[in-house]
């Protein structure tokens, strides 16, 4: 053992930590360049600095007489606005708003969501949105863009009340402002990083008028129906990072609640698997009552709410849902919850498909 083994040694030793510096430095860039590889051809680089956005225009929604009635029609029926913007009263069938907190928002924690609140879209000018513009309350509504510039979280179905027209969008903006204010004390939503990123991903501003829809014929006034009053959104199934699984239109599967509360949503096509055997009648009397017979259907599904459509408005939906692709894929409410492939959800029946 003398000095120059040891020098000998040492020099090795400095050759196998540059050796690992450089491999671990390559190594580090390599993984880095694949990250921004993956983030440009995924979401792309605009959701890490907010949403894509319009900026707000100086516009007024004249509160007409028949704007307020088509406002109220719409905002207590076929948009069901306060199932999410009120507190539930879980005592009474199907959870209508608790009286006094119409609109008032509320905190998602029964949800699993401790860190969401729907916020106070009452007139209330210190907690509510007394003090917003119309258009701050337009681009949140068809856009998905909050009053203060934030992506709203996408339980908030701006995606279906994108396709309101103009007209029936300034109806329910100007009922909105006529009711009664509420004083709630809410904190702002916090999500997660990954929600917020993700959040960011789904607004888009909308630049061209939406033209009054066509109701010529009940299938399309169905149609409308269908899309602003969310039934496509909740009711066809989201993939775990796609919107929605195309093809799967209308067929349930998303799930609702936490813990072994959950609810996966119907599938509502004329299939065998979904509601094929309706008539007519059954139809509205599930609507109207929230049972489909005997069985009881759980308030996830704002029937509450809807049931307020006119027998016209209830009948065209009806039309329009017979027209659409039957899809086959079980969703049983009353059986324990399993791996679904079709919907890639975990819900009752799953296996079965
Ligand atoms: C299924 C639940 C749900 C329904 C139905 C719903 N909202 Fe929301 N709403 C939300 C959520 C969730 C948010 C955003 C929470 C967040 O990200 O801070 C939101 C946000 C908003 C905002 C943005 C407020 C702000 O801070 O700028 C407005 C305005 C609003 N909703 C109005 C309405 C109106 C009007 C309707 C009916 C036409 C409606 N919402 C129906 C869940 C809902
Ligand atoms: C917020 C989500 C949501 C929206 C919006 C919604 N539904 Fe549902 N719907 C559900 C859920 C969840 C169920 C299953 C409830 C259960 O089994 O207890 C359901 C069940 C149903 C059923 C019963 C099917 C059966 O026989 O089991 C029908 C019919 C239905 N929805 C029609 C509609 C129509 C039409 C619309 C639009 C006007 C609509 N839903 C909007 C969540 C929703």
């Amino acid at each position: 053992m003398g000095k120059a083994q040891d020098n000998k040694s040492a020099s090795r030793l400095r050759r196998w930590s540059r050796r690992l510096l450089k491999i671990a430095i390559y190594g580090i860039s390599g993984v880095f360049v694949i990250i921004l590889i993956l983030i440009t051809v995924t979401i792309g680089w605009r959701p890490f600095f907010g949403p894509k956005s319009r900026a707000l225009v100086d516009r007024k929604f004249e509160a007409t007489e028949a704007r307020l009635a088509r406002g109220q029609y719409l905002t207590e029926g076929p948009l069901h606005c306060f199932q999410c913007h009120s507190e539930p009263d879980h005592a009474t069938p199907g959870a209508p708003a608790l009286a006094g907190t119409k609109g008032g928002g509320r905190i998602w924690k029964e949800e699993g969501f401790p860190w969401l609140v729907t916020p106070n879209i009452t007139p209330d000018k210190e907690t509510g949105a007394g003090n917003w513009t119309d258009d701050m309350m337009a681009r949140a509504i068809r856009e998905g863009v909050g009053h203060d510039g934030r992506a709203l979280f996408p339980l908030m179905p701006y995606k279906s009340f994108s396709h309101l027209s103009d007209e029936d969008l300034a109806s329910v903006i100007a009922y909105v402002r006529s009711i009664e204010p509420v004083r709630t004390d809410l904190p702002k939503t916090k999500a997660p990083f990954a929600f917020w990123l993700l959040g960011n991903v789904f607004p888009e501003p909308l630049t061209t008028p939406v033209p009054q829809p066509d109701v010529s014929t009940p299938v399309k006034r169905g149609e409308y129906l269908a899309q602003v009053s969310d039934c496509a959104g909740c009711h066809t199934p989201r993939g775990r990072m796609t919107p929605t699984i195309p093809g799967m239109e209308f067929a349930g599967g998303n799930v609702f609640g936490q813990g072994d509360k959950t609810v996966a949503v119907a599938n509502i096509t004329p299939d065998a698997s979904g509601i094929s055997y309706y008539d007519e009648a059954l139809f509205l009397q599930v609507m109207r009552t929230g049972h489909v017979k005997a069985r009881r259907l759980d308030p996830v599904m704002p029937w509450v709410y809807l049931r307020n459509m006119t027998d016209e408005d209830m009948t065209s939906l009806y039309a329009y849902l017979r027209t659409l692709k039957p899809v086959s894929h079980v969703v049983d409410n009353t059986e324990p919850p399993t791996d679904c492939r079709l919907c890639k959800q975990k819900h009752g029946y799953g296996d079965r498909n």
